[in-house]
């Protein structure tokens, strides 16, 4: 049985004899995080994914993830270490129910979340992430309809933010609708200079409560900057390890400790080593995808 030191070796002898880089989202197991060449939220990494150079691209993350920097760079290699870790809520709306619910709407505008499949963005007019959702929507025409998909959670606190009434789908993150406010209020009650930040994935009744909503990328920005000491976090838990290794001083308490998603816990240095080792498993996407979704993804990529 190799130790984790062995292992690390060999995928740093392996990165330079296939000249790949290992990118790495913030929900990552921590001896993952520590070895990617970049840790990032969906929007950082989508840019960084579009501006590498090396020939292969590890992607430890989601599926949809690493098809979304195949598509922002599709003359490299795009490997995820384990071909199972999707995202279940970007499994919840189709290519067809899109090209359904536009003939439903015609002439309405088709804003997608960045969870959802390379299919599915083929059929979309502009993406975005957690990040940029907001700012999206509010740059588009005020005489449009528009239709988000596939989070009617964040589709229904961008639409609070925007005051732009929108076309949701029934989508949902199954981790995120595990944090409740109750659990928040009482942790409030033994911590009460704590900060309260959610991710927008969550229910609009803990959205509500929340001091600050924000991507995985800005909750990190956002401790940094900020003066107090103490932060409640409502979103997967796995970002704890990084908010506190960049403020160790500073105080985090999950908003729900069994916040976990298990598709982003599938990933570890063994399947890193044998990713690398073997070329598995490689994300493969066909030409017209590619075009169709790339368009898209470039249009989220301005607004950062
Ligand atoms: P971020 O883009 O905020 O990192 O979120 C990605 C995600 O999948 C949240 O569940
Ligand atoms: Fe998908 Fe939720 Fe996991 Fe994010 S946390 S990858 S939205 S299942």
């Amino acid at each position: 049985m190799n130790t984790n030191l062995e292992i690390i070796n060999t995928i740093s002898k392996l990165k330079k004899e296939k000249d790949a880089i290992i990118l790495a989202h913030n929900y990552q197991i921590n001896e993952v995080q520590d070895i990617a060449d970049y840790v990032g939220d969906s929007l950082e990494l989508s840019i960084r994914a579009s501006e590498i150079k090396n020939k292969v691209i590890v992607f430890c993350g989601v599926r949809f993830m690493a098809e979304t920097a195949k598509i922002l760079n599709p003359s490299k290699t795009v490997l995820i270490p384990d071909k199972s870790a999707g995202c279940p809520m970007a499994n919840m709306i189709t290519a067809k129910d899109v090209i359904e619910l536009r003939k439903a709407h015609p002439g309405a505008i088709v804003v997608c979340y960045v969870n959802s499949t390379a299919e599915v963005k083929a059929n979309v007019d502009i993406c975005c992430t957690s990040a940029n959702a907001v700012k999206i929507v509010s740059s588009l025409p005020a005489d449009k309809e528009i239709i988000f998909i596939p989070d009617k959670y964040l589709g229904s606190y961008v639409s609070s933010q925007t005051k732009r009434n929108l076309i949701l789908w029934h989508g949902y993150c199954p981790t995120h609708v595990l944090i409740n406010t109750n659990t928040i209020l009482q942790i409030k009650k033994e911590h009460p200079d704590a900060e309260v930040l959610v991710h927008p994935e969550c229910t609009p009744e803990v959205i509500n409560i929340a001091d600050k909503v924000l991507s995985t990328g800005g909750m990190l920005k956002y401790v940094h900057e900020s003066q107090s000491n103490e932060f409640i976090i409502g979103t997967e838990i796995g970002i704890i390890y990084r908010l506190q290794k960049q403020n160790p001083k500073k105080m985090f308490y999950p908003a729900q400790k069994n916040t976990i998603c298990p598709n982003m816990k599938l990933i570890n240095l063994e399947k890193i080593m044998w990713s690398l080792e073997d070329n598995i498993y490689e994300i493969n996407l066909s030409n017209e995808i590619i075009k169709k979704a790339r368009a898209s993804l470039e249009k989220m990529k301005e607004y950062v």
